[in-house]
């Protein structure tokens, strides 16, 4: 079964065009295919729908309903692929006000990211949020060394000791990271924190289906196993080697001839606000796998119809190095009939017994018209609905044709040389030893 289906028909792209990469596409399948298993390899998510720890995945269940027990709050600490997979798949799948419902109400913990910036307010102000509640934590970090998360759960953890006594903030810490290696690591050692393990072969940005976005997604009472079995059918789907049948090389293939022919920016759109964390995770798949050796399309987001009040103007008129990859949710999970007023002020007796998603779905198709009309192609997508099996085949979709289509480029997907730039400033700023290195002459 197939939740996702592309449609490339407002590209201006022909099946001749697409039919030029079939061998090209096969070729960094097979691959990615041959690598997928290799410990020093970045290919591990390749087949993890598959094949993922049966043991980790039971714990992690296990360690879920713990803590829904335990704590009225859940924070979970990361930043990068370390946190925007589970804030992305929580937000699409459970209320826009989740954590605004009244305790008594609400079945889930409270559910805060934090570790994501270095703003002292955002901090203070949830420690102010958080008050009096039940809390436990999750400090995720692949490395273990990344400074926004470690900053924070050096505040969380004697946020919790002070709360609770040593001992019970251990038995509330969870700490997702490398099997052996890392800070956070003999940190959770030495404290004897329960752990997770991040793969060796999978990199942050591709690591939503580990612990690292499970853990998060299962407290917040989503069935991870409807998310892995969607996960699995798109790793089977697009495993078709037929460039005319695999919507995700066709995806991969279609951005980078539009690429080609100057379309520099892609714009992810969507017109379901529960998107829009779904949106930033997909930024940093393609931003940070892509954009390296000075190519690489830029990702940028919208929420529509929202941003067309903002974003609306330079889509439709400004420069012409966009294209748009519209995300259209076929079926909503609720909906609202419009009803006729008898005066008819605000003049909207015309949509009287017409639903909100069918205003929705009309203001997308006109907006897909517009914009291929003023010049910007549009790939859509359509799904089926906001379910766990669509988000863990969409998932599975844009992070291989990520990998088919910076492999397409001609650059390692896998790596991130260039995040390291303004660490090594702001680590020299911090005066961190071994950082005292003369400031680049950046000024003119
Ligand atoms: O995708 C990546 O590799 C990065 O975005 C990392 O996830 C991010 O920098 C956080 O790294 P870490 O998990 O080591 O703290």
């Amino acid at each position: 079964m197939q939740n996702i289906k592309l449609d490339l028909s407002y590209t201006g792209i022909t099946e001749k065009e697409i039919s030029k990469y079939a061998t090209k596409v096969k070729k960094i399948y097979n691959k990615l295919n041959e690598i997928s298993e290799d410990e020093n390899e970045f290919v591990g998510w390749l087949k993890l729908p598959s094949n993922y720890d049966k043991k980790e995945f039971s714990k992690i269940k296990k360690i879920a309903k713990k803590i829904r027990k335990e704590s009225e709050v859940f924070v979970v600490i990361g930043i990068g692929g370390s946190y925007l997979g589970a804030r992305a798949v929580i937000e699409s799948l459970t209320s826009n006000f989740a954590n605004m419902f009244p305790d008594k109400i609400r079945k889930s913990p409270q559910i805060f990211f934090v570790g994501n910036s270095i703003s002292p307010n955002y901090i203070n102000e949830l420690i102010d949020c958080i008050g009096n509640k039940d809390i436990s934590i999750n400090v995720i970090s692949k490395s273990g060394t990344t400074t926004e998360p470690a900053i924070a759960f050096r505040i969380f953890r004697e946020f919790l000791e002070n709360k609770y006594g040593a001992d019970e903030a251990a038995n509330r810490i969870y700490v997702t990271t490398d099997k052996k290696k890392g800070a956070l690591k003999e940190l959770a050692d030495q404290e004897e924190y329960e752990t997770f393990v991040i793969p060796d072969n999978i990199g942050g940005r591709f690591s939503v289906l580990t612990a690292v976005g499970l853990l998060p997604i299962a407290v917040a009472g989503i069935d991870i196993d409807k998310l892995m079995e969607g996960a699995k059918n798109a790793e089977c789907n697009y495993s078709d080697d037929s460039i005319k049948y695999n919507q995700c090389y066709r995806y991969a293939v279609v951005r980078n001839i539009l690429y080609q022919k100057d379309k520099t920016i892609e714009i992810l759109a969507n017109y379901e606000p529960k998107l829009h964390y779904f949106t930033e995770w997909w930024k940093q798949l393609y931003g940070e796998s892509e954009g390296k050796g000075h190519k690489g399309i830029f990702p940028a987001g919208v929420d529509l119809s929202t941003d067309l009040h903002s974003m609306g103007q330079y889509i439709q008129d400004g420069k012409r190095n966009l294209f748009e990859t519209v995300i259209n949710v076929e079926e909503t999970k609720t909906d609202i009939k419009i009803k006729r007023d008898e005066d008819n002020v605000d003049g909207l007796n015309f949509l009287a017994g017409k639903t909100m998603d069918y205003v929705n779905k009309k203001a997308m198709q006109g907006t897909i018209e517009a914009h291929v009309s003023g010049g910007v192609p549009n790939i859509i997508i359509n799904i089926k609905k906001l379910d766990e099996e669509t988000i863990g085949e969409l998932i599975y979709f844009f992070e291989l044709a990520c990998a088919v289509s910076g492999n397409i480029l001609g650059v390692n997907p896998f790596d991130q040389p260039g995040v390291e730039a303004y660490k090594n400033n702001m680590f020299r700023l911090l005066e961190k030893p071994g950082y005292e290195k003369e400031r680049p002459d950046v000024r003119s």
